[in-house]
């Protein structure tokens, strides 16, 4: 939610910037602006719009420009507009800020400073920021109070003091033409060090194109930038010293190579993706699941009478999955709660209850909010995370990551099924400590190691789904229905259709059809069923002819060699079998590759859907 890079280094910054944006757009994509700084004077650009309506009104980048900041906005305060894009300046000029968080308290502050004859341009919480670096820079100007720091240094600290809420932020001050300042609380914030560079942002994607060594910012921390080197310290002025880290995905990944979409690219990785989450973690000669990073959990976890998930989005779907197994193979009561919902609601955490969070970011701030919560009333906290050193992953006691390269479209897709994936691994070692057979926990192993081929077998129908999609593109409303293990897919295939393509789609157990929703079909209305072979197959045949006696038009996604269901389904999409459990991690698979096909023919665009951002720092 909202991207920010800033560059200090040998080369012109504005094409760094403007590359390091494009890198971060699908963290928001309503306005963008860039300062640069050379020789004592400021430029800034900014404007509504993309990053290419940015590079759109830039003048040739200037070889003597080496310092800059840079924005990309998915707004809070104030509309889309010009005015309200960052980077945002203070009152004399001197300073600009680009900012991911939200300042609470900035309209207190800004009274105060208005009172003081402080002027503000815009409707943003972040010019907060840079009025009051501008005006401690300006009043506060007494050497002996700077702790030996630039007044610049100073001023930052000063302001940081009075602000309440989160913050990542780039600051550059046009009478320190060599300084960059950068500072983080709650929201992510990375240094690159290169060859005499340095690439501040919000993540590693508008770094790894220059270098992949890395410190990672923790809260309360700001670093000083300048030619000759960086120094950190707490925002009081603490020194504190960090490690340089090596980001651990390429360029590579995060390039589209022959997709048009991050998308499509992503649901096409899953088969490789979720191999590498398995990778060294499934070992089927010996029958045995390891999971390192929580370990020394997984005794308590086998007592634990109280298992709670929390999570948002889609993460909250492959919550629901994880439910479903940690109670049918190791009998463990599981609760899957909205992140946002839980951290309000004043939860019951007994003793030994155990969280687990699920997040693709790391950094989702109702997730981090919902931990805060749960550790506070002494839980464990797990994470299943996929982005490494993020503020969730650190925040949690310990964890699994899912290892499945960034995902960059701002639909998640093979973040899900990893997700699944860890779930399933954690479920039946917990299953096999407490209640499944060896022999069984076994064959769920090898089902479980043949998963990704099974994907890659539903990848080839991807022409034949679009055909589904094109056959039904004018209709402005669909249902996803499921049962059992499948209830969480037609909720994850419902919100993945509403996503990116718009069309209203409801996600609902089929049995509950007829307890209200039944009342919406009208003639050629799609219902998606997922009416895979399983115990409850015949049931689910039952709900598709109730919705076939009212006219609606079925969308099948049946197991391959179901010859009976052709006879009931308007449009049939196949999956291999595999036992009920392991469904969803195959399921899920055509109903993404829908969503994907409608927006695509809707003419959306697909990555940066409207009004959505990939990670919500904000709650
Ligand atoms: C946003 C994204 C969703 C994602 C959710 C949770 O809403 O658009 O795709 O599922 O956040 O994100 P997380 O990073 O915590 O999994």
């Amino acid at each position: 939610m909202c991207g920010i890079v800033a560059y200090l280094g040998e080369k012109a910054a504005q094409p760094i910037l403007v590359e390091g944006l494009k890198r971060l757009e699908y963290r928001g994509y309503d306005s963008a602006g860039v300062a640069i700084l050379s020789n004592g004077s400021m430029r800034i650009v900014k404007t509504k719009g993309r990053i290419k309506a940015l590079e759109g009104i830039l003048t040739s980048p200037n070889e003597n420009e080496k310092l800059g900041i840079g924005h990309t906005r998915w707004a809070t305060h104030g509309k889309p507009n010009t005015i309200n894009a960052h980077p945002h300046q203070d009152y004399t000029g001197k300073i600009a800020v680009v900012h991911n968080g939200i300042i609470e308290n900035y309209s207190t502050l800004k009274k105060w400073l208005q009172t003081e004859g402080v002027e503000f341009a815009s409707e943003t919480d972040t010019e907060i920021i840079a009025n009051l670096i501008g005006y401690f820079y300006t009043k506060g100007n007494k050497t002996e109070e700077n702790n030996g720091q630039s007044k610049f240094e100073w001023a930052v600290q000063r302001a940081l003091h009075e602000v309440h809420g989160t913050y990542g932020l780039a600051i550059v001050c046009s009478d320190e033409p060599e300084m960059l300042i950068g500072a983080k609380k709650g929201s992510p914030l990375i240094l690159g060090v290169g060859d005499d560079e340095y690439i501040l942002a919000s993540d590693a994607a508008a770094v790894v194109e220059h270098t992949t060594q890395a410190i990672y910012l923790s809260d309360n921390e700001m670093v000083t930038i300048s030619p000759k080197g960086f120094h950190t310290k707490t925002v009081n002025n603490v020194a504190v010293s960090k490690d340089l880290k090596e980001i651990e995905f390429s360029l590579e990944q995060i390039e589209l190579g022959k997709f048009k979409h991050h998308m499509l690219k992503e649901i096409f990785e899953q088969p490789e993706a979720i191999s590498t989450c398995m990778r060294g973690r499934i070992d089927i000669e010996n029958n045995k699941i390891k999971l390192g990073g929580i370990a020394s959990h997984l005794r308590e976890m086998t007592r634990t009478k109280h298992l709670i998930i929390t999570a948002c989005g889609t993460a909250f779907h492959a919550g629901l999955v994880g439910e479903f197994l940690f109670e049918q193979l190791a009998r463990i009561p599981t609760e899957t709660e909205y992140a946002s919902e839980f951290r309000y609601r004043n939860p019951i955490i007994e003793d030994g209850t155990v969280v687990i969070s699920i997040s693709q970011s790391g950094e989702t701030a109702d997730t981090l909010a919902a931990i805060g919560q749960a550790k506070e009333r002494g839980a464990n906290v797990l994470g299943i995370v996929n982005v490494v050193g993020s503020s969730i992953a650190r925040a949690t006691d310990a964890g699994i990551y899912l290892h499945v390269g960034p995902e960059i479209g701002v639909a998640s897709t093979k973040a899900f099924t990893a997700q699944v994936t860890v779930l399933t691994m954690l479920a039946i070692e917990l299953g096999r400590r407490k209640l499944i057979s060896s022999a069984q926990a076994n064959s769920y192993i090898r089902e479980l190691s043949q998963i990704p081929d099974k994907i890659s077998r539903i990848l080839k129908q991807s022409e034949h789904i679009k055909e589904i999609a094109a056959a039904n593109i004018d209709k402005n409303n669909w249902l996803f229905l499921g049962r059992g293990f499948n209830y969480p897919v037609a909720l994850e295939g419902a919100l993945k259709l509403k996503e990116i393509s718009y069309i209203h789609a409801e996600g609902l157990p089929a049995a509950e059809m007829k307890h209200g929703p039944i009342a919406l079909i009208v003639d050629e209305m799609p219902a998606v069923f997922i009416a895979t072979a399983g115990p409850q197959y015949d049931k689910i045949m039952g709900n598709i002819a109730e919705v076939k006696a009212r006219g609606g038009k079925v969308i099948a996604v049946a197991t391959e060699g179901d010859e009976n269901i052709k006879q009931h389904a308007d449009h049939l999409i196949t999956v291999p079998d595999v036992p009920e459990l392991l469904q969803p991690l195959l399921t899920v698979v055509p109903l993404q590759l829908l969503a994907y096909h409608a927006a695509v023919l809707r003419g959306h665009d697909v990555d940066k859907p409207r009004n959505l951002a990939k990670s919500v720092t904000v709650q």
